[in-house]
């Protein structure tokens, strides 16, 4: 298994690309499902969940060939993929592969719009939280579907067509917004979604749905209009820039100091994460090319967070914040209210010297003057990089296991920082 090691001490500077978004990419990618013709989805990040999604969707009988590469004509850099779903030869999705990544459960809207007929594994729990489906189900029944759980299976009838109605989520959900989004734009009627997400990721969806014919308008607000139409076409589309990266190489930068482009980010995606930073003492200044982080001297200061959805601060930079308030000049508190259990990495920090309390939903960080680097491992994705920015400011050696964890979300990790001077490499096993 590979591991990343790095020493920390040295400054960030230079300029780090921002991939394509794999939270924008994986529901452009299960849309392909919803028509015969191809859709082209630009920019798709080279990353183990989109393979692992090339894979489930290859198993319905959607077929992809990829036509372009970016500037750098390396492997692992983000592509233009065609996917074509002419023939869907399998309506069920098995445990074996739904189990390895929850976003596969989503193929449930599309397959049982499309087709009539869908049975899905259940995704079970994951690391991060129960994540529980009810809202999938409650969603799709509104439309007419008949829903039965069995032997760990969703099994959805609609073969007589969706139907339009009005559904007001109990919760937000990002994943059974999308959902539902698919399945109406193929119903009879309209649809509105009342108390919808209103993540970035969303609105990119509803703009590739549209280009392929769909009729949504109010993505990006909380109440979503869907007309269904009877059927929909290829398209061309791109994946939006990853908001979650953009934070996270920020967050980098206002940890180990310096001055760094993050290119191609967009501002807009993550406002909310961008103002925390700034109180934190960098400086953040959007560009045309992207946005351009500095901290030179200051001190980090404290700033309590919470988690929220879209335009809220992001849960999957909840993790990172922490990372970043370890050495803060002060106290600071994190509240996590999307998902019940993710402060895996808070023991993993305190490896490194940091020094964080839990109670109940609520972190509290004393910020320390020296962090010391140390063998470290997580549990989930956005809790292994924590560490690595925290490793970014720790002195000697920090080594991240279990790097599988990284390459589910973040392209090159490793060359777009030691580009700008890291001190961190992968040691290949
Ligand atoms: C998406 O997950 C993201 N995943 C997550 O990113 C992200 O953390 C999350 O949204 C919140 O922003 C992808 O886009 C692939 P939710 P999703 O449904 O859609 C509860 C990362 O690190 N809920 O918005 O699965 C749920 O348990 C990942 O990249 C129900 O109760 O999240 C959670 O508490 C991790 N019933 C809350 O809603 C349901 O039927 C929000 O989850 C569905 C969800």
């Amino acid at each position: 298994m590979d591991r990343i090691r790095l020493v920390g001490g040295n400054k960030l500077n230079g300029r780090i690309p921002i991939s394509g978004a794999k939270n924008a990419a994986l529901p452009l990618m299960i849309a392909s499902l919803l028509t015969d013709d191809t859709l082209t989805l630009e920019n798709v990040p080279h990353l183990a969940d989109v393979e692992q999604l090339i894979r489930i969707l290859g198993n319905h009988g959607v077929d992809y060939s990829v036509n372009g590469r970016r500037e750098k004509q390396n492997e692992g850099y983000s592509r233009t993929i065609n996917f074509t779903a002419r023939n869907i030869v399998d309506t069920t999705a098995p445990y074996e592969l739904v189990s390895k990544m929850r976003a596969s459960f989503w193929v449930v809207g599309p397959l049982l719009a499309r087709m009539g007929v869908a049975k899905v594994s259940l995704p079970g729990g994951c690391a991060i939280g129960t994540r529980p489906v009810d809202l999938f189900i409650e969603g799709l029944q509104a439309l007419g579907a008949r829903i039965d759980v069995e032997n760990g299976y969703v099994v959805a009838d609609a073969r007589n067509r969706l139907t339009g109605n009005r559904y007001v989520f109990p919760k937000v959900s990002v994943g059974a917004t999308h959902v539902l989004m698919m399945a109406a734009s193929l119903a009879r009627g309209e649809t509105v979604l009342e108390n919808a997400a209103r993540e970035p990721e969303v609105v990119n969806l509803a703009e590739c749905l549209n280009a392929m014919g769909a009729r949504i308008e109010g993505a990006g607000s909380s109440t979503i209009h869907i007309q269904g139409v009877e059927s929909l076409s290829g398209a061309r589309h791109k994946v939006i820039p990853d908001r979650i990266e953009t934070g996270t190489y920020a967050m980098a930068v206002a940890m180990a100091g310096g001055d760094v482009l993050l290119e191609g980010a967009r501002a807009d995606l993550l406002q909310t994460a961008l103002d925390v930073i700034a109180q934190t003492g960098a400086e953040v200044l959007p560009t045309n090319s992207g946005i351009r982080i500095k901290r030179n001297g200051h001190a980090i200061q404290p700033v309590d967070v919470t988690t929220e959805p879209f335009p809220g601060f992001p849960t999957d930079l909840q993790a990172q914040f922490m990372g970043l308030m370890t050495k803060a000049e002060g106290r600071s508190h994190i509240t996590e209210t999307i998902f019940e259990n993710r402060f895996m990495h808070v023991q993993e920090l305190a490896r490194l010297g940091a020094h964080i309390t839990l109670s109940g939903q609520t972190a509290t960080v004393e910020g320390v003057k020296t962090l010391k680097g140390a063998p470290v491992m997580a549990t989930d994705l956005r809790a292994s990089v924590s560490l690595v920015i925290a490793g970014l400011a720790a002195e000697g050696e920090t080594i991240v296991n279990r790097v599988y964890h990284l390459d589910r979300g973040f392209e090159r990790l490793e060359e777009k920082l030691s580009g700008c001077g890291a001190e961190i490499q992968r040691l290949s096993s």
